[in-house]
């Protein structure tokens, strides 16, 4: 793959849905000059201000790009860098455009908000999406969120279900925090820093009390962070969001394939088994990974690669022949429901057996809970 050259720039103009067609041709083409340099980090004014997001590889005609959303305490990097560059999914993100979204304020380098700043709700920071994906002309998109990331694009799904073509959940919690949910918040906030809580959030209590390397360097990472203050802030967001209110048969449902992830006893593992009893089982999949702990994109990079291959494959977009040969002989010795590319099937169960490790497309019209 050619040498990635990282480019700063910032967009000030303003672009906000009723654009001229001018501009938007405009602002199309200077996006494209950027994208054939590599990975372009770019800014858009919304009306909930200004967002910061980084593009990496070109618009594959007819594709959705991957539009990603990291968790609190996290930005793109620090909460996709080791899935993206994991080795066998460069064969997968080659075929795809990939645009990481920072959460305002969590960009590297972000000034610190004045005080009173009034921070987006997690509502809001899904209305942000459009402004996006109007400015760099994208279509539809396949959303890989993570805890508040997870929300915010579910959250995008429900307001513009036809631009969303799947939907990768980490730690989802489509619910709003409930009364003994906010005392036990409260209870904690009196005796724990911010850093300790949003840890607390990000990783289970054995791997803290475990303390490996990567628990250690993720405590360096948030209580060293900068612009805490402003991490305060997306944490209060992600405390006070609304409940998606999704119901299984209702209207409000996520009408896309969905793949929700959880580490097995991680932290929202009772909240994401109960978002899965409220999505549609003809296009769910339910992947919980043992060993993972609560950061199964950091922890367990192969394992969701994999994962994400065979959710691709069964939206049609993985042809068997771009496979590794390792998957191509795993997937020989199991059923598969994936269809190659142009042909889009709308299957889609993963399966994962704890002894191999190995991962299917299993019978469609079911959704099966899985660990591995
Ligand atoms: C990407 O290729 O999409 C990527 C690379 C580095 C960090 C995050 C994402």
């Amino acid at each position: 793959m050619a040498e990635l050259q990282e480019v700063q720039i910032t967009e000030e103009k303003p672009l906000l849905p009723g654009q001229t067609p001018e501009a938007a041709k405009e602002a199309e083409l200077a996006a494209r000059i950027l994208l054939d340099q590599g990975q372009q980090t770019l800014s858009v004014e919304t009306p909930y201000g200004s967002v910061t997001f980084t593009v990496y590889g070109t618009p594959k005609p007819k594709r959705p790009a991957i539009l990603t959303y990291h968790d609190v305490g996290l930005n793109y990097k620090t909460c996709f860098q080791p899935l993206f560059q994991f080795g066998d999914m460069q064969e997968i993100i080659q075929n795809f455009v990939r645009v990481h979204v920072d959460a305002p304020g969590m960009e590297e380098g972000a000034p610190v908000f004045p005080l009173g700043y009034q921070y987006p709700s997690l509502d809001q920071l899904a209305d942000m999406i459009p402004c996006i994906l109007q400015y760099l002309n994208f279509s539809t998109i396949i959303g890989v969120g993570v805890g508040a990331g997870a929300y915010v694009l579910s959250r995008y799904a429900l307001n513009h279900p036809d631009t969303v073509e799947g939907l990768v959940l980490i730690n989802i919690d489509p619910n709003a925090k409930g009364w003994m949910d906010w005392a036990a918040h409260k209870l904690t906030g009196l005796t724990s820093s911010l850093s300790e809580m949003i840890l607390g959030h990000l990783f289970s209590q054995e791997e803290l009390s475990r303390n490996s390397e990567l628990v250690q360097k993720y405590r360096d990472i948030v209580t060293h962070a900068p612009n805490l203050d402003n991490i305060e802030l997306y944490w209060n967001s992600y405390n006070n969001r609304r409940d998606l209110n999704i119901e299984r048969g209702s209207d409000v449902t996520l009408k896309c394939p969905v793949m929700l992830v959880v580490g097995d006893q991680a932290p929202h593992e009772d909240a994401v088994v109960e978002c899965n009893s409220k999505l549609d089982p003809t296009q769910t999949s339910f992947l919980k990974m043992a060993d993972s702990g609560g950061q199964p994109q950091l922890t367990q990079p192969g394992k969701l690669t994999e994962a994400f291959k065979y959710f691709l494959q069964g939206m049609g977009y993985m042809a068997s022949s771009c496979m590794t040969r390792l998957s191509r002989s795993r997937t020989a010795s199991l059923t598969s429901a994936a269809s190659i590319d142009g042909n889009r099937s709308r299957s889609r169960t993963l399966s994962q057996s704890s002894e191999s490790g190995t991962l299917s497309s299993g019978p469609p019209g079911h959704t099966m809970e899985v660990s591995c």
